[in-house]
């Protein structure tokens, strides 16, 4: 059975006592679920990554996710982070490729390939997204779209890699507007993406991947999509700015 994951990305929001908080309150309102199989993970910005992971009596079920790091060990990369650094303070999750990323910081299908390589060297697991922009959905290009994403930033993985790396279909034209993929747009996406794992990678692999669907997922539309059989599950960025909606994504998915 696939892993199901509920991972709040909560991009440049919330100040040091603001991020604590939120965890805190999170991890208060799950003290009576049972979570089965579903991995619940927070991503706060850099410098709140050390604080939130190490407050005392925080639920041992929430992992910590880093939002972006460099591709070099080290070096002359003024205001840049390395995946040891991460590392060091206890954290191995890191999201990569988000279309934020991509859109204003210019990373590029080639440098996200290396990111992936050196996460995976030190050990990390990554939430690698892509997706289409609103042009390509209207120029019916949004499959080959994303099957060059795919192919150009992780087709030079080894099999065994897979079991590091989950995959998030984040169609850009969804992300912090309102506007949500049909749970059936969600579906036919992510059994596309399976079927380029299968064809790369066999269908072990492609079978064993989450792919979580991201934009514009709340708790009033999170069952339908999270009932998709492609679907394990999503990224959230608004909704996961507020413990109630949060925890109402984790008890959508049991
Ligand atoms: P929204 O949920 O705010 O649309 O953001 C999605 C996202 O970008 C998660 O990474």
């Amino acid at each position: 059975m696939r892993t199901k994951i509920v991972a709040g990305n909560w991009k440049m929001n919330l100040d040091v006592a603001a991020s604590k908080k939120l965890a805190m309150d999170i991890s208060d309102d799950i003290q009576n679920l049972k979570t089965n199989n579903t991995r619940i993970i927070i991503a706060p910005t850099a410098i709140n990554l050390y604080p939130v992971f190490h407050q005392p009596n925080m639920d041992s079920r929430i992992e910590i996710a880093a939002q972006n790091m460099h591709q070099a060990k080290n070096g002359a990369f003024t205001g840049e982070i390395s995946a040891e650094m991460i590392c060091s303070v206890g954290i191995t999750n890191i999201i990569l490729g988000h279309s934020e990323r991509r859109t204003y910081f210019n990373e590029t299908d080639a440098g996200l390939a290396e990111k992936v390589t050196t996460a995976l060297e030190n050990n990390m697991n990554v939430i690698f997204c892509f997706g289409e922009v609103l042009a390509d959905r209207k120029n019916e290009k949004h499959f080959k779209v994303v099957e060059s994403q795919l192919e150009n930033a992780l087709f030079h993985l080894k099999d065994n890699d897979w079991k590091h790396l989950v995959l998030a279909y984040e169609p850009v034209w969804a992300i912090g507007t309102g506007e949500t993929a049909t749970p059936e747009q969600a579906q036919e996406m992510h059994a596309f993406i399976r079927k380029v794992i299968a064809k790369k990678f066999g269908e072990n692999v492609a079978q064993q991947v989450s792919i979580l669907y991201g934009g514009s997922v709340n708790p009033g539309n999170a069952k339908e999509i999270f009932a998709k059989p492609d679907v394990d599950g999503g990224l959230i960025g608004g909704a996961a700015l507020d413990s109630v909606n949060f925890v109402a994504l984790i008890k959508a998915i049991q």
